[in-house]
């Protein structure tokens, strides 16, 4: 069975947060409103089925309402990345997300407002909780962090009983590191994706088992799985360019109606958040999706209803 192709469409380098560990504070370039109509026609002709947009923060561009809609009336899987900070724009999107990812990188407020510049913490829980009940498919995203890397137990018990998601974890890209005063090294890195995979049944977890174990031996210098970004997942930057991935910004596949065929043997990074570029087991990733959808609607109806009647209904277990 063949994986359905995931878009990575960044709609702006622009953002409200100064996170320690980017720079698209730093910008201000959104996508060209004159190129949506064509990026969406292309990305049909190349078999594209999931588009996730991100940025930036993708919510600050002020086209995305009209963006997201015409995602869906051509029936595209549409997921956002976003901060979680801008919940009237978010709103008008709900509609039309099938899936939302919010950044979260801490349980502890002061250590997340900290990292991402701002106080936002209160803002992103209450915007995760609105997200929940009106988009399908909910999860937190964390970035792995020299404070949050030994916690990750006690982050993913706050978004699984607080929140009512699972929580999803993302492999920091060294590269982009800005800041002097932002440091994390490969053994905290490999401490966080150890714990998930070590610890993957008791908690929920928004990533493949696989992914964690895959970061592992990404650290250890083992093999991993052959990186599929320009194949399966795909980067279309603010300017309206589609590349393999956002570390091979100099390979543009998109200059004919029919891409460039990209076949990548690098293994620079490990960092897709929302798809994991390496990944290609699509009965695995639905079953996913299914477990996240069961979580955020269906489990959480249980575990309310069945305080109500005194724990006489006990929610099924969660499937793997
Ligand atoms: C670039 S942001 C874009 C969407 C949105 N602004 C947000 O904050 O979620 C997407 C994700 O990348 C993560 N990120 C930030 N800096 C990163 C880095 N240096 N390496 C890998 N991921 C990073 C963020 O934490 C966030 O979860």
């Amino acid at each position: 069975m063949k994986s359905f192709k995931t878009m990575i469409w960044n709609i702006d380098f622009f953002c409200n947060l100064r996170c320690k560990s980017c720079n698209a504070w730093q910008g201000k370039i959104f996508f060209p409103d004159e190129l949506v109509d064509r990026h969406i026609e292309e990305m049909k002709k190349n078999g594209v089925k999931i588009v996730s947009l991100t940025g930036g923060e993708p919510t600050l561009n002020r086209s995305i309402e009209s963006i997201i809609k015409k995602l869906k009336e051509h029936h595209f899987f549409t997921h956002i990345a976003t901060n979680g900070t801008n919940p009237y724009v978010l709103r008008r999107l709900f509609p039309y997300l099938d899936a939302a990812t919010i950044s979260l990188d801490s349980n502890i407020p002061e250590e997340h407002n900290e990292y991402r510049g701002l106080k936002i913490f209160d803002t992103v829980v209450k915007t995760i909780k609105e997200a929940k009940q009106k988009v399908k498919i909910v999860t937190s995203n964390a970035l792995v962090t020299n404070f949050n890397y030994n916690k990750i137990g006690e982050m993913a018990e706050f978004n699984n009983n607080e929140l009512g998601i699972p929580m999803t974890m993302c492999f920091p890209d060294q590269s982009a590191y800005y800041f002097q005063d932002f440091q994390v090294s490969q053994d905290m890195i490999r401490t966080a994706f150890n714990y998930a995979y070590e610890n993957y049944n008791r908690h929920v977890f928004g990533n493949l088992k696989t992914y964690y174990k895959e970061a592992v031996d990404y650290i250890d210098g083992r093999s991993v799985t052959r990186c599929k970004a320009g194949e399966n997942v795909l980067y279309t930057d603010y300017r309206g360019k589609v590349h393999p991935c956002f570390t091979r910004m100099e390979v543009v596949m998109n200059k004919g109606p029919v891409w460039e065929s990209y076949d990548n043997h690098c293994s620079e990074c490990f960092d897709e958040c929302f798809r994991e570029p390496s990944l290609e087991r699509p009965i695995e990733e639905a079953a996913l999706l299914s477990k996240i959808w069961w979580y955020n609607h269906v489990k959480t109806r249980f575990r309310r209803d069945s305080a109500r009647d005194g724990g006489r209904i006990q929610p099924p277990l969660v499937a793997e």
